[in-house]
């Protein structure tokens, strides 16, 4: 009999993919749990023999009670910047009272574990030390994933798709020369996979999940124009050009902010690591920044970039 794994976060992307490579390695689908807010999001799912069960992290009864007889948890934190701190303490609590014997945590990439020296996403990276602190605490087995900046973050996190990027040519980012070790979503999901399923190996580390090749955004134009055979430039404003830029194209206020805080990050290399433990979990190579932008240009754009 195979133990409940639970997957918390199982409507999102990573979530998603963290049950396909569930039932891809064998796993009993009705030992796979997926925690959701909305069950409709994943009646593909549910049509394919996985447990649904529904609890809102806002309200911890709802948690508590979907926890009951679950062995292992896929902890993959909350997207929601606002309440995410009270979402993940709820989240630590309800697994502790529910006796869970495992948690693998999907942390973030940062380049100092303090804040003494101050960061320009110090917002995102206060929630992740605080639950990593929390699983400590809770005395729960379980494993850190420290994830890298997701590969996908070049096709939808520029204030410019890529199709216009490629189209003008012009890739504009405030990031400097700041090197990223860009990592895909599906990759991570399989290395979360593969740590829940073999916890016994994992349980105190903490694992640094991100690809071992690094990349300035010089280099993701270079590759631009190696994939697409047009030319693609990068350029780098400053923070205060980039902003009116954004202001003048009607940006609100909230995403100016985040989209500068994350461009200056990636300049002063807060999402660059010299360590890198993927391919031992994965076993393989991971996939690499041009293999994953090959694959999202033929399957999004080959056919409307002119
Ligand atoms: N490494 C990186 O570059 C990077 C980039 C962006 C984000 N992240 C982090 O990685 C996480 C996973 O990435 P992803 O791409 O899978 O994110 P995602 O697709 O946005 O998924 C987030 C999940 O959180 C769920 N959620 C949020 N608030 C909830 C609530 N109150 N109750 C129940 N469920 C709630 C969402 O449910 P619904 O479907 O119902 O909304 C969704 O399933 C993100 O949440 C974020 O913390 C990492």
């Amino acid at each position: 009999m195979k133990c409940n794994i639970l997957i918390v976060g199982a409507s999102g992307f990573l979530g998603n993919y963290a049950i396909n490579f569930l039932l891809g390695k064998g796993y009993n689908s009705n030992s796979i749990i997926a925690l959701v807010r909305d069950e409709s999001k994943v009646q593909h799912f549910k049509n394919r023999g996985v447990t649904i069960r529904k609890a809102d992290y806002n309200d911890p009864n709802s948690l508590t009670s979907s926890f009951i007889d679950i062995k292992k948890i896929l902890f993959i934190s909350s997207n929601d910047l606002h309440y995410r701190k009270t979402h993940h303490l709820n989240i630590v609590n309800a697994a502790k009272k529910s006796n869970v014997k495992f948690i693998a945590y999907t942390s973030f990439i940062r380049k100092h574990n303090s804040f003494e020296i101050p960061s320009h996403i110090d917002f995102i990276k206060e929630t992740h030390i605080g639950t990593e602190k929390l699983l400590k605490e809770s005395g729960i087995p379980h494993t850190i994933l420290v994830n890298g900046l997701y590969c996908e973050g070049i096709t939808n996190f520029f204030f410019n798709p890529l199709e216009t990027v490629i189209n003008t040519g012009v890739l504009s980012f405030p990031a400097g020369n700041g090197l990223i070790n860009y990592t895909t979503r599906e990759d991570l999901a399989e290395a979360a996979v593969n740590v829940v399923l073999n916890s016994d190996d994992y349980i105190g580390k903490t694992l640094y999940l991100n690809s071992k090749e690094t990349h300035t955004l010089h280099d993701v134009a270079d590759i631009l124009c190696e994939i697409t055979g047009k030319k693609i430039q990068y350029i780098s404003p400053t923070a205060e050009s980039y902003k009116q830029d954004l202001m003048n194209l009607g940006k609100e206020d909230g995403f100016i902010s985040f989209s500068l805080a994350f461009a200056l990050a990636m300049g002063d290399n807060e999402f660059y690591s010299c360590k890198s433990d993927l391919l031992t979990v994965l076993k393989r190579n991971p996939t690499s920044l041009k293999e994953f932008l090959s694959l999202y240009i033929k399957q999004n754009y080959e056919k409307q970039i002119n």
